[in-house]
């Protein structure tokens, strides 16, 4: 599976294949399902801040047909500019893949398209520690012209370690950070396993490694590797 893959507007449609759901797992204690290393990364954070006391998963992986269903439904009551902003297009959206999941405050009404997941309390601790578990916030506030999507502080997007803590503290949006690591040559990933170490290392286009041993990630130029 490639986590970085880039789903938007202007990308491919997702595909749906026989045997997706075989790669999907159930979060939270739900029939919210996210593709595996997802769901385990997201039931790991969740787990360290005791986090589904206070959240849930409202919505994971979709079928095309459920996509469909809900830019159907959404423009018939919401109309063509609010689907547009924030329902992608069916074939087109990040939730068919797996690797999108919204979360929303424990409450009695729950918005489905747009649940209520703040940047303060429990939330707030969730967004400062998702990176480190893979996760991004996809569609932040100033970038809508980028992505296409407006601001939606609840849609989380797995796209793995070390890249999700890179992208978020460079400050760049999916399309900025796939565009600079397609224009390098000879992008390299390398995991090395000895006992209980696990190091990434990663060339950034601007020559910087990012070296990550364990939760800690610090930043060396290249050094020929
Ligand atoms: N709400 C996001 C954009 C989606 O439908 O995938
Ligand atoms: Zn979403």
């Amino acid at each position: 599976m490639d986590y970085l893959v880039l789903i938007n507007r202007a990308s491919a449609p997702v595909e749906h294949g026989e045997g997706e759901r075989e790669r999907l797992l159930p979060v939270g204690g739900t029939d919210v399902f996210l593709e595996r290393q997802a769901a385990c990364a997201l039931e790991r954070l969740m787990e360290r801040i005791d986090g589904w006391r206070a959240i849930v998963p409202v919505s994971g992986w979709r079928s095309g047909k459920e996509q469909k269903q809900i830019w159907e439904e959404s423009l018939r009551e919401n109309g063509m500019e609010f689907t547009r902003t924030y329902v992608a297009l069916p074939g087109h959206s990040e939730h068919e893949s797996g690797l999108a999941v919204d979360l929303g405050l424990k409450k009695d009404v729950i918005d489905f398209i747009r649940p209520d997941f703040p940047y303060d309390g429990i939330c707030g601790v969730f967004r400062e520690l998702a990176p480190d578990y893979g996760f991004i916030e996809r569609y932040p506030r100033g970038k809508e012209a980028v992505t296409g999507i407006g601001h939606e502080p609840w849609h989380f997007r797995y796209i793995g370690t070390p890249h999700a803590r890179i992208l978020t503290e460079s400050g760049l949006v999916l399309e900025e950070y796939a565009a600079q690591l397609s224009a390098e040559e000879g992008n390299v990933e390398r995991v090395y396993r000895k006992r209980a170490t696990c190091e990434t290392f990663y060339k950034m286009p601007s020559g910087e490694v990012p070296v990550r041993r364990g939760e800690r990630t610090t930043y060396r130029r290249r050094c020929g590797i």
